[in-house]
């Protein structure tokens, strides 16, 4: 009965948490994160900066500091600029100059966005349902979020993503490879291996086009990137995985008193991950957790008063929101939350031995 006590004297802590995150995010402008258009395009190597008058020691530098190519330069503020060491006020200025000539930051017309829209390509999830609810499947060069209960099947579903990722594009695919970033120790190869094997794939192929990564805190998190994206600039890669975007944030800051800097932490490390995504035309695919909503009313009528955790920064950044529910026996349901182009709907799928499946009758 202590226990349960304690259980859930945690669990209204952590709302109350969650719950001033919201708070905090809403007032605080300048580190929510845009809602980008991330709009997917092939990528120009930084050393394509060279041919512009940019010298090769500096191209180094960037590099080194995580700008692999033209596209990073045209994303990053001038004071990102500045922390790369080398970099003066007068190079971060040509360096901008010369990055615009080679990628234009002007207005496009609508249907130039139209045609670039219908190139993208979509991860099949392994449920015709679910990927009908999707509009084929999970999106490149976007931010997806999966949130639900433990045992939904996000992990699931993020392992059959790192299979099908790899797979011809009209097969489903993108013939990328898959980053992942464990923050749970989830990750489990032989989940891999009977998917793999399922679609009658080549077995060490699908694992050695695996990047893994435990992630051990917050800051770890965030300079993975750096490598991440020196590693995306040499291969193709298609899907990032981070599962969950949110487990060392609950624990690397505590309480009220942190609360400003963990959603300040939390929101650099998502507005990177939205630059990764339409740089690189990745897949991003994030697990979250879920709390009870406090102002939820309880009883056998109330309605589901679950919400994602990370307040309206995660909500922000996440393109499209997904909310994984149990069903009945292996069945699971996906549940549009929030997406620019998606009707709210629902699927139902199913977990098996060979990934994410159709439902079971
Ligand atoms: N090989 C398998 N065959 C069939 N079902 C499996 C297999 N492996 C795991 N599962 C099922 O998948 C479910 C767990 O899914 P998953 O690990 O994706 O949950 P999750 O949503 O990530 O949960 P958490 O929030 O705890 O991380 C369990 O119901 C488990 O029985
Ligand atoms: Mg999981």
């Amino acid at each position: 009965m202590a226990s349960r006590q304690r259980q859930r004297k945690e669990q209204v802590q952590e709302e109350v948490i969650d719950l001033e995150a919201d708070i905090t995010a809403n007032t605080t402008a300048d580190i929510t994160v845009a809602a980008d258009e991330n709009i997917v395009t092939g990528f120009y190597p930084i050393s394509d900066l060279e041919q512009h008058g940019i010298h090769s020691t500096d191209i180094r530098k960037l590099k080194e500091a995580g700008f692999c190519t033209v596209d990073s330069i045209i994303h990053a503020t001038r004071k990102e600029l500045l922390t790369v060491k080398g970099i003066s006020e007068q190079k971060a200025e040509k360096l901008f100059n010369e990055a615009a000539k080679i990628i234009p930051m002007g207005f496009i017309s609508a249907s130039v966005v139209h045609q670039k829209r219908a190139d993208i390509v979509l991860l099949e999830t392994g449920s015709r349902e679910l990927n009908r609810l999707l509009g084929g499947g999970i999106e490149t060069g976007s931010l997806t979020e999966v949130f639900g209960e433990f045992r939904t099947g996000k992990t699931q579903l993020c392992h059959t993503l790192a299979v099908t990722c790899q797979i011809p594009v009209d097969c489903g695919g993108a013939e990328g490879r898959c980053l992942w970033l464990d923050t749970e120790g989830t990750f489990r190869p032989e989940r891999i291996v009977a998917i793999a094997q399922a679609r009658g794939l080549n077995v060490e192929e699908t694992l050695d086009n695996i990047s893994y990564v435990r992630v051990l805190n917050t800051d770890h998190q965030m300079n993975l990137l750096i490598q991440a994206r020196s590693m995306m600039a040499e291969v193709r890669y298609s899907l990032v995985v981070i599962d969950s975007i949110i487990n060392h944030y609950r624990t690397d800051f505590m309480g009220r008193g942190e609360l400003a800097a963990r959603q300040m932490h939390l929101g650099k490390f998502l507005r990177n991950l939205a630059t990764i995504a339409s740089e690189f035309g990745v897949a991003v695919v994030m697990t979250n957790q879920v709390v009870a909503s406090v102002d939820g009313a309880s009883g056998p009528y109330a309605a589901d008063t679950k919400k994602p955790t990370g307040g309206h920064v995660l909500a922000h950044a996440s393109t499209t929101r997904l909310y994984f529910k149990k069903g009945k026996g292996n069945n699971r349901v996906c549940k549009i939350y929030d997406s620019p182009n998606l009707p709210e709907g629902e699927a139902t799928f199913a977990i098996s031995n060979a990934g994410i499946v159709d439902a079971e009758d």
